[in-house]
């Protein structure tokens, strides 16, 4: 695919809104290098009632409520659903504000359906939830460009457990038959996020700008408390948003062709391993530029209306 500054990219995400898929959503609306053909839904951190509602909320906010909404798996392939209220409160976007009831509805496809359909070559797909509706799309042989996931740490401690990441670790079977597809995904995982923090001089920028600058700024508050009790940070890391990144210029991260193993059981469930002896299978970003990163995702939500 020609990924010259000068090709707008088609792009397709596939989230669980959540607070930094918000914030990726806005960034990737407002980002000319792309072009967001469609937003499919999963549960992760809601139920999907609340992430598909959040994507649409989102999508109307930014003006963009054309852009088709597919609402997906309700949990994971063979579990039951993990969600996380506690870091995106019982509506996944607590804190965002009183929000505009959403002017569309999903369409009548369901993600997977969506997704089979639409990740053809020349299609990139940013996936920054948990991989249900993704695994069953690779299963039905759909075979986009490029999946660029956040998802998975190597070296960072995970967030759920010791061991994970949390969309990892909520569908891990999902997450493995990615990893075994062929289709070499993009890992942009703890290890990278966590060093891309919004801190404080980032946050005053976008309380300063227009609606969608106040909205993320009053997201990051509500988020941001939670990474500043669990870790004594200043800013949050806007996990979902580097991935958005990495579609806008994939230059931000340095990458690593590796192995990546995904446990799916035990202890370990959801542990994303890199084995050193066996063949690649995917990309895993290693080093972010984070300054360039920060300044590119405040400028682009700065410029929204
Ligand atoms: C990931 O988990 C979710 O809570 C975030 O939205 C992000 O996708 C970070 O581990
Ligand atoms: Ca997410």
């Amino acid at each position: 695919m020609d990924r010259s500054p000068r090709a707008r990219c088609p792009v397709i995400i596939d989230c669980d809104p959540g607070h930094d898929d918000a914030i990726a959503i806005l960034f990737a609306l407002a980002s000319q290098e792309i072009d967001v053909r469609g937003i499919t839904t999963v549960a992760g951190n809601q139920t999907i009632e609340h992430t598909t509602r959040n994507a649409l909320t989102v999508i109307g906010l930014a003006g963009h409520d054309a852009i088709p909404v597919a609402r997906g798996a309700v949990g994971p392939l063979r579990r039951s659903l993990r969600i996380a209220p506690d870091i995106h409160g019982d509506t996944g976007l607590d804190g965002g504000g009183d929000l505009p009831a959403p002017a569309m509805a999903p369409i009548v496809a369901d993600a997977a359906e969506y997704l089979t359909e639409r990740l053809e070559p020349g299609v990139v797909l940013v996936a920054t939830g948990p991989l249900t509706n993704v695994a069953i799309a690779l299963g039905r042989h759909a075979r986009p460009d490029q999946i660029i996931w956040m998802g998975g740490s190597v070296e960072e401690k995970g967030d759920v457990t010791d061991a994970a990441e949390f969309n990892a670790f909520v569908d891990p079977d999902a997450a493995a038959a990615v990893f075994a597809a062929g289709v070499e995904p993009t890992m942009v995982g703890l290890d990278v996020t966590h060093q891309a923090r919004v801190g404080p001089r980032y946050q005053e920028r976008l309380r300063a700008a227009g609606r969608a600058g106040r909205f993320t700024a009053r997201l990051l508050d509500f988020y941001g408390a939670v990474y500043r009790q669990r870790h004594g940070w200043d800013g949050p890391p806007v996990h979902d948003a580097l991935a958005v990144a990495v579609a806008i210029d994939p230059a931000l991260v340095r990458t690593e062709h590796l192995h990546v193993r995904v446990h799916t059981d035990g202890p370990e469930r959801g542990r994303t391993e890199v084995v050193k002896d066996q063949e690649p299978n995917a990309h895993v970003a290693v080093e972010v530029d984070t300054a360039r990163f920060l300044d590119l995702l405040c400028s682009r939500l700065e410029s929204l209306p």
